[in-house]
């Protein structure tokens, strides 16, 4: 690997080799998404506990601050819209060039395994990964289900991430499922898991990220379960203990329950 992907990697995966990375790249196809209609007053009080951010060029350039020093990864699939047909029929929407240009650690992409847009949106990933070669970029791949939630099994995470890992993606991001540790097992790459739609309770968001890492996930890229939640720097610092200081379930459960009542 050349010294600028593993730079960048190295930016994004702390020494535990673990990352919280922080997703606000929905607006790409749902727009204002509630809680992010104005992304700068949600997002700069969580960027100080987030090891990366995961967002749009737009909202890069547009709602943060060039000074901060936190390293982020730019989707660069798109193309669709929640009011059209498929969400699967994704292209590619950024150049290497722009990425480039605004300092980029990784570019992710989605990949809609089994649907209609597989072939388009894996030949896709397969350009990315060979631009990513060419610049020193690594390509983040998410296994994206759209509203077919009930595919988030760990046979179908298992067959898309495996997939992903093989075509070249240098981390994949997929969601956690029962028997989670088989898809990590299988594929070869690290693995960091979505949260998905906002839960009701927030223990069970930390839950959801202690099993995930307790299966060998490498970390997460979650993002409503954290800025939609009413208390996002509590679970944010929650999800940290458990990532980077090894917390218990019960000892992240405390945590949040002492900084709900201190922060917003
Ligand atoms: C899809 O909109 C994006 O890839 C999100 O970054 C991803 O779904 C993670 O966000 P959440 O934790 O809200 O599912």
């Amino acid at each position: 690997m050349d010294w600028g992907m593993k730079n960048r990697l190295q930016r994004i995966f702390k020494e535990d080799g673990k990352t919280v990375m922080l997703a606000l790249d929905h607006g790409y196809f749902l727009g204002p998404v509630s809680r992010l209609e104005d992304p700068r007053k949600t997002i700069e009080p969580l960027i100080p506990y987030a090891d990366a951010l995961m967002l749009t060029r737009g909202v890069l350039r547009n709602c943060i601050d060039p000074k901060f020093n936190t390293p982020f990864i730019l989707r660069a699939s798109g193309g669709n819209s929640v009011l059209g047909k498929d969400l699967s029929n994704e292209g590619i929407a950024l150049s290497f060039e722009d990425a480039i240009r605004l300092n980029a650690s990784a570019v992710a992409l989605s990949v809609y395994v089994g649907t209609d847009h597989e072939h388009q949106t894996l030949i896709n990933l397969t350009k990315l990964i060979d631009e990513g070669h060419r610049y020193g970029m690594p390509v983040l791949a998410v296994t994206a289900v759209g509203k077919e939630l009930e595919k988030r099994d760990s046979r179908y995470l298992s067959l898309a991430s495996r997939i992903a890992a093989e075509l070249g993606a240098n981390i994949v991001k997929t969601y956690y499922c029962e028997d989670f540790e088989k898809v990590v097992k299988s594929c070869f790459v690290p693995i960091v898991i979505a949260g998905g739609p906002k839960l009701k309770d927030e223990m069970d968001v930390l839950k959801m990220a202690y099993e995930a890492i307790a299966q060998g996930a490498s970390g997460v890229d979650m993002g409503r379960n954290i800025w939609q939640s009413r208390w996002p720097v509590a679970v944010i610092s929650a999800i940290r203990s458990i990532v980077h200081e090894k917390a218990s379930l019960k000892k992240a459960c405390s945590l949040f329950n002492s900084l709900k009542n201190k922060t917003k």
